[in-house]
Order: C-alpha cells, then sequence, then structure tokens
C-alpha cells in the first residue's frame, strides 16, 4: 500500500460491531470485567484504550513500525524515551534541537544524574569521537528546528548500531510522508503530532513508532507507569488529521519551495535555509531520504532585528506565533519566540540570531503565500 492510501486507512478500519466508517470515540475511563481477572481487552483507559490505539497503530503504519504509542504532547513522548535512561546514562544529542528538548535533558533529566553532550551530528567522526563507556543513545532531529539543517540518519545508524546505542530520531518537521527514519536504521521514531500529523493546530499531542519488542514493551510500560496519555478525543481529531497528511505534506512542499525559491532572488534576504533547494549544501543527501522538503523553511534578513521584526510585523496572511505544522501558515522570530528558553550563548552558537525568521508554509493558494511574502520583504 502507498502512503495516501496507509493515510486515509490505517488505523481507521470500520468500526466491527456497527460498520460505522468513522469509528466511535470511546471516552470511557473504565471497562466492565466478564469476571474477576476477565477483562474483554481493555480495563482502565491510561493502560489501553480502543480509540488510542487506532492512533498507535495508523502511526506505526506510517512510520513502517510494528508498534506505536501516543502521548498527551510531543515532550511526554520525549520524556518517556529519556525515561529509558538510569543514573550515570549519557545522551548524545545533535545541535539545534527542539529548545524544549534541550530544555528537559538541560533542567529535568539532569536532576536524576542522566547527563548528556551536544554534538555536531553532521560531523561523523566528531560524533563517533563523543561517543563515552557512558553513552546510551542519540538523539536527532531532520530537518533541525530552526536553521533545516539535514544530517544522515543512516550514516549515524551505523555508527549507533556498531556501538550498541539507541538512535531516536524526532521526525516532526518532515512528517512521515517525508521520511521514514526507521527505515534508515533509527530504533526510535519520535514525534510531536500537535504538529503535521494531526495538522489543524487544535491540539497537543506526541507519539513514537518502532520496531524493537523488547524496547516496545518497556515503553508501553513507562506509558501507563508515567501517565502522559492523549484524551481519546484528541486521538480521534489526531486520526482524522491523519487522514489528509499526504495531500497535505504535498502542497506544504510545493508552497514552501516557492517561497524558498522567491527569498532567495531578494536582495533584502541574505541566507535561506530550506532542504530541497538545489543551492542547499545538503541538496543531494535530503533528496535521497525525504521524498519532498516539507513545509518549514527560515531566512536571514539583512540589516538585523529591525527588519527582520518589520517583516514579521507586516505579514498580512502569515500569522505571528509559535509552532508549526498546521494547515496556516505562521511566522516567528526564533531568538525571542520559539528558541529564547535556550541561554543565549548556546543560541549564539547555534547561528540563531536577531536576523533569522522562520516559516510554517500553510497549505492556502500558493500565490496569496507569495504575494504576502513579497509585500512584507518590501517593508523589511
Ligand atoms: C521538533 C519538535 N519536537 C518536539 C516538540 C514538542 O512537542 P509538543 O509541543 O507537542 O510537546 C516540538 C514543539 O514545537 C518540536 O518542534
Amino acid at each position: 500500500m502507498r502512503f495516501a492510501t496507509k493515510a486515509v486507512r490505517a488505523g481507521n478500519e470500520p468500526d466491527e460491531k456497527t460498520g460505522a466508517v468513522s469509528p466511535p470515540i470511546y471516552t470511557a475511563s473504565t471497562f466492565a470485567q466478564d469476571g474477576i481477572g476477565k477483562p474483554r481487552g481493555y480495563e482502565y483507559s491510561r493502560s489501553g484504550n480502543p480509540t488510542r490505539e487506532r492512533l498507535e497503530r495508523a502511526v506505526a503504519t506510517l512510520e513502517q513500525g510494528r508498534h506505536g504509542l501516543a502521548f498527551s504532547s510531543g515532550l511526554a513522548a520525549i520524556t518517556n524515551v529519556g525515561s529509558l535512561l538510569k543514573k550515570g546514562d549519557q545522551v548524545l544529542i545533535c545541535n539545534d534541537v527542539y529548545g524544549g528538548t534541550f530544555r528537559l535533558f538541560n533542567r529535568v533529566f539532569s536532576n536524576f544524574g542522566i547527563t548528556f553532550k551536544m554534538v555536531d551530528a553532521t560531523d561523523l567522526d566528531s560524533l563517533e569521537r563523543a561517543v563515552s563507556n557512558r553513552t546510551r543513545m542519540v538523539w536527532l532531529e531532520s530537518p533541525t528546528n530552526p536553521l533545516m539543517a539535514i544530517l544522515d540518519i543512516r550514516a549515524i545508524s551505523k555508527v549507533a548500531k556498531n556501538r550498541g546505542l539507541i538512535l531516536a530520531v524526532d521526525n516532526t518537521f518532515a512528517s512521515p510522508y517525508l521520511q521514514n527514519p526507521l527505515k534508515l536504521g533509527a530504533t526510535i521514531v519520535v514525534h510531536s503530532t500537535t504538529k503535521y500529523i494531526s495538522g489543524h493546530s487544535d491540539l497537543i499531542g506526541g507519539a513514537l513508532a518502532l520496531s524493537d519488542q523488547e524496547l516496545y514493551e518497556r515503553l508501553k510500560f513507562l506509558q501507563n507507569a508515567m501517565g502522559a496519555v492523549p484524551s481519546p478525543f484528541d486521538c480521534y481529531l489526531t486520526l482524522r488529521g491523519i487522514r489528509t497528511l499526504y495531500l497535505r505534506m504535498v502542497q506544504h512542499s510545493s508552497n514552501a519551495l516557492a517561497i524558498a525559491e522567491l527569498l532567495e532572488k531578494s536582495d533584502k534576504v541574505r541566507n535561506v535555509y530550506y532542504p530541497f533547494l538545489r543551492s542547499s549544501k545538503t541538496y543531494k543527501l535530503a533528496r535521497r531520504q525525504m521524498v519532498l522538503g516539507g513545509g518549514m523553511l527560515s531566512f536571514t534578513v539583512k540589516g538585523g532585528y529591525k527588519p527582520a521584526k518589520a517583516f514579521l510585523e507586516s505579514l498580512k496572511l502569515f500569522s505571528l506565533a509559535e509552532s508549526l505544522g498546521g494547515v496556516e501558515s505562521l511566522a516567528e522570530h526564533p531568538a525571542r519566540m520559539t528558541h529564547s528558553s535556550l541561554p543565549e550563548k548556546e543560541r549564539k552558537k547555534m547561528g540563531i540570531g536577531d536576523d533569522l525568521v522562520r516559516l510554517s508554509v500553510g497549505v492556502e493558494d500558493r500565490d496569496d503565500l507569495l504575494g504576502d511574502v513579497e509585500q512584507a520583504l518590501k517593508r523589511a
């Protein structure tokens, strides 16, 4: 089955009892049992819920994994993966990682004796050199946020395998249509389903996909033990979003490429970061591991903060807002918005300056979006 078919069908099998093609939402917190120790498959919705199971099946199918797990947020999913670790263990995290992931390892897991080291994962030698006898996990994002760096997941997975490390890849920016990290050798795929997977900026959610049975059982235990599960209604909304994931990603990607090409030609713009721009240093790698370039791009405005602010505040169609991956176009200033939780020194080191603007390009009409960007550039 190809992706568009899976997106429509996975986890959306007609209801067994009634044939309803839009399956019911099971809001029950608890389930009547036929006798002591004789549940009919479900006991309590934190440990298992039919609507959540549909979503978990869908995510596993889209990511070509054997198992899926759903959570109440992307960070809850990340917390569960981090909780596989013990005191003394170390994680190697790629530079340019989502600020919330950095904060979680830096200010929460560090309290439990789990350490981390930031690495330049574009440089395989430096990644290998960073591995110590305490390293247990490598944490990647590709494309990275907000500079859209592309990491060679297949090559990194070989390093991880050789050293017996878990490779977790946050695939939120790409979505399962554009990239399947498990097929490239990753152990666990992580999603903030808040973004492309649900696609309508109307819920917060997270998910994991993996094939390793033992790790799955451990993560399923942690999901129940830690309790950060999504509500059945949010699972339903996410499943509903998934039905159009293919269509949305095609439109996001073609709109974003057109805008990236327009920005590249502007004399107001210094650098444009978009994986499928031919001028991008990692264009070939991106083409190898991604189907399309996706809806996210960022660029630097000549002249620093003032023109970047003027650009952002002159946009009429794009809303000035954090987050990404919804049908509507959003624009933001990473240094003062999404990445403001990073210490300034860390931000500067990563290249997130005051001149950087990030766009989450939606699925509106391409010419309307191009017109909006063009008029805002004139005011920058
Ligand atoms: C790449 C990435 N991973 C994880 C998260 C966290 O997801 P959530 O906000 O659903 O907790 C985000 C949020 O912006 C993100 O951009």
